[in-house]
């Protein structure tokens, strides 16, 4: 993989623009493909998608499992590269950067609710909400009790992950990912190993949270009631988008 080390964004979009409203994008990415290699063969498991989100959009990306929703929400992200298109943030070329250049971007503009994005086991709750703002030097114990009772887990600021349960966890999760006012938040099933009564807390502190910081969500999910809340749903089949539709 070759990538420049400049942070002078691209201002060429090699595609054409993908949408009416790409001039307001805060995300757009552009013929995303990518590739993996299984034994012999190799699969195609992003074929040439395009998406914009703007910003503070909430959009949901649904589609039967093995369709490619993981995939495409972690190029957009830039936390896996493609083998061919762009992801642009705000103006910037993700796929130009360096991996010091991705982190500051990934701390300062992004959030993440991945089950692969763990809470790290030897922090507190409060430590794990704190973490992205001290690793970008901008420590803020006012902003971090602010979630922490967000998400209701003033009695369990000082717990370790291993002593919460699986609710309270993903809350934790949710309260990380905003710590930092992001721009855009990545969030793949963050309800889907909750029971009903935690996934509307889940999902009602996400959409609380994006009103009061103007983040823009991405979330991925099975739940139709979830889909109702969005502003897009964006269905994939396949590797490919095969349907987009603006709700309300
Ligand atoms: N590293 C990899 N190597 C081989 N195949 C992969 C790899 N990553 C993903 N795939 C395959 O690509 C397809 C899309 O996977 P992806 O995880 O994006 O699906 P998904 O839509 O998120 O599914 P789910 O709803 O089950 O989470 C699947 O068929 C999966 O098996
Ligand atoms: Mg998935």
């Amino acid at each position: 993989m070759t990538l420049s080390n400049s942070t002078v964004p691209s201002s060429t979009p090699t595609s054409e623009s993908i949408s009416n409203s790409a001039q307001q994008a805060l995300l757009t990415a552009s013929h995303l493909t990518k590739t993996v290699q299984v034994g012999e063969q190799s699969l195609s498991i992003i074929k040439d998608v395009s998406i914009h989100v703007d910003a503070g959009e909430f959009v949901v990306i649904m589609g039967k499992s093995g369709s490619g929703k993981s995939t495409l929400l972690g190029l957009l992200a830039a936390l896996d590269y493609p083998d061919s298109g762009s992801v642009e943030l705000a103006g910037q070329t993700l796929s130009s950067l360096d991996e010091d250049a991705l982190a500051v971007i990934r701390q300062r503009d992004m959030g993440f609710v991945f089950q692969s994005f763990h809470l790290l086991p030897t922090l507190t709750v409060a430590e794990n909400i704190a973490f992205p703002l001290d690793i970008a030097r901008r420590p803020n114990k006012a902003r971090v009790n602010e979630l922490i009772e967000a998400v209701d887990l003033g009695h369990r600021r000082n717990s370790l992950p291993n002593q919460l349960s699986g609710g309270e966890q993903q809350r934790t999760a949710v309260a990380r990912s905003l710590v930092s006012q992001p721009k855009i938040v990545f969030a793949d099933e963050p309800t889907g190993n909750l029971d009903e009564q935690n996934a509307d807390q889940v999902m009602n502190l996400l959409l609380d949270l994006r009103q009061q910081t103007g983040s823009a969500l991405v979330v991925v999910t099975h739940d139709p009631a979830l889909a109702d809340m969005a502003d897009r749903v964006i269905t994939m089949h396949d590797g490919m988008i095969d349907g987009s539709t603006l709700n309300g």
